[in-house]
């Protein structure tokens, strides 16, 4: 059987679906993760908005501005489209012709068993109990293998997904001859950012504070954060570690000088929680400030970011060309 034919530089392929703005969570999460990986790898970053569609099938409004604004925010944070290709998944048509040929040797049980799937089910009722929300993993591993990508930028809690992924892979390439490496996850181990109230961060809990977020509101919103119950008044010592301001300050670096005069100052009670506060504001401005500012620069100029996305379409399409002609013809089709 003849070894699969790959790119040059191994190929990362991950995505989003625009469900609307990025947050702190995005910012210290995936995303570092992928500007990095743009120095080792040749990098292919989708607008997941097929996926999008799958829970979000009768909520469209607003869904391409969502895409423009995550592209926005991903450029903004580092991604760079000259060396990345960043490209809507809908507009290139072989993602969804290529999961369509997967789902063909792909048994039902292997997607009902995803442990996502049941829990999403669970959380957001029959609504998502569709034919297309079951085979989210199989447009995902469509997504992957059309750039024929060996490494995947994931979450933990995307792994079954690419577990699936390379089940899939090693099925097809069973059946109709090696055409696909098999995916491999790069684990994104990022800390996780608790949300501003302590609970996971979700957009759905109202607890995150978005890229763009402007200055007075995240001010305010840290200003509302809990702090330490045993400090009622500026005499109560406190006890950083339980103090989800301290960990934001952590989170966000603070010189380790820093870091302990605000322990030593919680805990001997000589710096008030709306002072260290202040500077957790301060902090988180000054990481979000030029990365607004660069975001409202790329969004003032209207036809940007669809310019970087049509060039974007434009080499994901020759990529994708090839290797769907290598299925036709693994397939006899
Ligand atoms: N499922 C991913 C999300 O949670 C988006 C996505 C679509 C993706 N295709 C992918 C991630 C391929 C990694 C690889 O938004
Ligand atoms: Fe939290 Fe800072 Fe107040 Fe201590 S001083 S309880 S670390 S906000």
């Amino acid at each position: 059987m003849p070894s699969p034919k790959l790119p040059l530089r191994e190929r990362v392929f991950s995505g989003m679906r625009p469900t609307g703005r990025l947050h702190l969570g995005h910012l210290l999460g995936a995303l570092p993760n992928w500007v990095k990986l743009q120095d080792e790898y040749d990098c292919v970053y989708c607008v997941a908005d097929l996926h999008a569609l799958t829970t979000r099938y009768d909520s469209v409004a607003g869904m391409k501005r969502d895409g423009i604004e995550m592209v926005a925010d991903w450029i903004a944070a580092g991604i760079d489209p000259e060396r990345s290709i960043v490209f809507r998944q809908s507009e290139v048509k072989a993602h969804s012709e290529l999961a369509l040929l997967l789902g063909m040797l792909v048994p039902v049980s292997w997607l009902t068993r995803v442990p996502s799937y049941k829990e999403m089910v669970g959380e957001l009722g029959e609504r998502v109990a569709t034919f297309g929300f079951l085979g989210y993993p199989v447009l995902q591993t469509a997504d992957i293998i059309l750039y024929k990508a060996s490494r995947v930028p994931v979450g933990e809690d995307q792994l079954s997904h690419l577990e699936l992924a390379r089940e899939i892979v090693r099925r097809f390439n069973g059946v109709y001859g090696d055409v696909f490496p098999e995916p491999k996850a790069i684990l994104t181990e990022t800390p996780r950012l608790v949300g501003l109230d302590g609970r996971k961060m979700s957009k759905s809990y109202g607890n995150t504070i978005d890229i763009a977020e402007d200055p007075e509101s995240v001010s305010k919103k840290v200003m509302a954060m809990f702090t330490d119950p045993a400090r009622q008044r500026l005499k109560d010592p406190g006890h950083p570690e339980r103090c989800n301001v301290f960990s934001y300050h952590q989170f966000f670096e603070a010189p380790p000088a820093e870091l302990d005069e605000i322990d030593r100052g919680c805990r001997e009670a000589t710096i008030g929680c709306t002072a260290c506060k202040d500077r957790l504001a301060a902090r988180i401005l000054a990481v979000l400030d030029p990365i607004r500012e660069k975001r409202e620069a790329l969004l003032a100029d209207p036809g940007r970011i669809e310019a970087i996305l049509e060039d974007g379409r434009r080499r994901a399409v020759a990529i994708a060309t090839d290797v769907f002609a290598e299925v036709c013809e693994a397939i006899g089709l």
